[in-house]
């Protein structure tokens, strides 16, 4: 690793704010998100913490606007423009809603994909690089991070089987081909690299349960952590 991509990732750091954190789920389509964002909410409010979900792009009412108009594209979007978009909608979402709400102690906040799913799809799968990814955070400015992130990692032929059994019509990424997935899957594998403090990664291609498990591991060792 250089030293500028070094300098570079020292720039991106959680928030501070005493008793509120901050969580973000990753993975390619089918990898289990949704699923456990829904269990990882009931069980975090059971520990008596507020909790918001939100979800990227998306979240806010412009958000909503951006997220239609990039996935249900049906022209191509240029990857420098699919990147800005994605950073647009980032930035209303963390000034309009995440920055006061974890302001509120005892908040917890998940995000449904974060800057790790721009590294992903726009650094790897569309080829602009990490590091382009990464300078254009730095001077949106865009570099609070989650204080963790999981990510659920899962082979092309599950996110396949997992998409396929859901029988609803594909969105702009999802019609994208083996090679793009690929990419993808090698994005959240440098993430993890870049990030290892901040990005926990699960075993998806096990059940349900066992996902969990692994999510309130961490989630407890993140709260013991901080605390
Ligand atoms: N660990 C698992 N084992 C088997 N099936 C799973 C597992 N986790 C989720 N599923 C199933 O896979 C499908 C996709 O899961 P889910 O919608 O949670 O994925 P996602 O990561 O949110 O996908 P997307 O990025 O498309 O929103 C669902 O039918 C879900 O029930
Ligand atoms: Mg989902």
């Amino acid at each position: 690793m250089t030293i500028e991509i070094n300098q570079l990732l020292a720039n991106f750091r959680p928030p501070a704010f005493p008793g509120s954190y901050f969580i973000s789920f990753e993975g390619i389509e089918g990898a289990g998100k949704s699923t456990q964002i829904i269990q990882t909410q009931r069980y975090l409010e059971s520990l008596n913490f507020r909790v918001l979900v939100l979800r990227e792009p998306g979240g806010t009412s412009f958000g909503e606007k951006l997220r239609k108009a990039i996935l249900e594209s049906n022209s191509p979007i240029h990857p420098v423009a699919e990147m800005h978009l994605f950073c647009s909608s980032r930035a209303q979402l963390l000034h309009e809603v995440t920055l006061k709400e974890l302001a509120v102690p005892g908040t917890i906040i998940i995000y449904d994909r974060y800057i790790d799913s721009t590294i992903a799809y726009q650094g790897m799968g569309r080829g602009l690089g990490i590091e382009a990814v990464l300078k254009t955070h730095q001077s949106f400015p865009l570099t609070l991070v989650p204080h963790l992130t999981l990510y659920i990692a899962i082979g092309l032929n599950t996110s396949h089987l997992r998409q396929n059994k859901r029988q609803i019509p594909k969105d702009y990424f999802e019609r994208q081909g083996n090679d793009f997935y690929q990419k993808l899957i090698d994005g959240y594998e440098k993430s993890h690299e870049l990030f290892p403090e901040r990005v926990f990664k699960i075993d998806g291609e096990k059940d349900e349960s066992f996902v969990f498990e692994e999510i309130k591991r961490a989630v407890h060792h993140l709260i013991e952590r901080v605390r």
